[in-house]
């Protein structure tokens, strides 16, 4: 199982349905009386839905350390997202975000959610192959496009499902009733905060991009290629946290969310 930090997954998830939550009309949170979010983590979904539904939230997840801070959310419960530990019907909307895109077999989870659910079963799937980056440093547009693909090819699940996930949900015999987009801006410009001071910090020591190392020699990349990739993104780094000095740097990055929505 794909493991994620707790401060990656806030990092990454600040701010997201903060300006928007239309995508999310078609989970019909209003009028849900049970709701499982599954592969919760943090809790990031967990209390946008618990704020928007008058029903009960119940957050699910792999890893025992991520629920510890779920549950500050809302009440948590240990289990595989494959071997569900609810019996049929419990719940009348099951929903998961950035689950199954680090799933080896999406279907099969699927077919699971539907089985613990009495009437909806959502996903809230990014394409990754779809992010679009602007910044005030020439070259991190480029590096980051760079990685990314290099990350794409040796990453053994797919990471660019977004839109796609509708097929996985017919494959898992459900009917498709809507998929909305929603795309998660996250901007960094002065003032500054910690968390855009960590993210500089990682890109010119490199700490971020030897996270991805092992994946990204999966694929096509070799290790002459990525020890020249690390090399033009230290010193990206150092331009970042050079500009950040003179408060100058800003960037902007979307990542395209896909909310699809199918009945049980
Ligand atoms: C990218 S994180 C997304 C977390 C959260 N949904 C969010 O959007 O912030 C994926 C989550 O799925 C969990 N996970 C991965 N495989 C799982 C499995 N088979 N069963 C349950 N949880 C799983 C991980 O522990 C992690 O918390």
């Amino acid at each position: 199982m794909r493991e994620f930090s707790e401060d990656y997954l806030e990092r990454t998830r600040e701010g997201m349905w903060d300006d928007s939550r239309r995508a999310l009309e078609p989970l019909a949170l209003g009028s849900r009386e049970r709701v499982l979010d599954v592969g919760c983590g943090t809790g990031e979904l967990s209390r946008v839905l618990a704020a928007e539904s008058a029903g009960e939230v119940v957050g699910c997840d792999a890893d025992p350390a991520l629920l510890e801070r779920a549950r500050e959310h809302v009440p948590v419960v240990a289990g595989d997202a494959l071997r569900l530990p609810f019996p049929d019907d419990a719940f009348d909307l099951v929903v998961c975000q950035a689950l199954l895109i680090n799933l080896p077999d999406p279907e099969a989870a699927i077919r699971e959610f539907a089985r613990v659910s009495s009437d909806l079963v959502a996903a809230v799937e990014p394409d990754n192959g779809a992010v679009a980056v602007d910044s005030s440093v020439p070259s991190e547009e480029r590096l980051e496009d760079r990685a990314r693909r290099a990350y794409l090819e040796g990453v053994g699940t797919d990471v660019a499902l977004g839109a796609d996930a509708c097929d996985a949900f017919d494959e898992a015999g459900l009917e498709v009733l809507e998929t909305r987009r929603y795309d998660h801006e996250r901007t960094i410009e002065p003032p500054y905060g910690d968390a855009a001071l960590t993210i500089a910090q990682r890109k010119a020591t490199g700490a971020g991009l030897a996270d991805d190392r092992e994946t990204m020699l999966e694929g096509e990349m070799s290790g002459e290629e990525y020890d020249a990739l690390r090399s033009e993104w230290r010193s990206m780094g150092r331009d970042v946290i050079e500009q950040m000095e003179d408060r100058s740097y800003r960037r902007r990055e979307e990542i395209p969310f896909f909310v699809t929505v199918g009945r049980a």
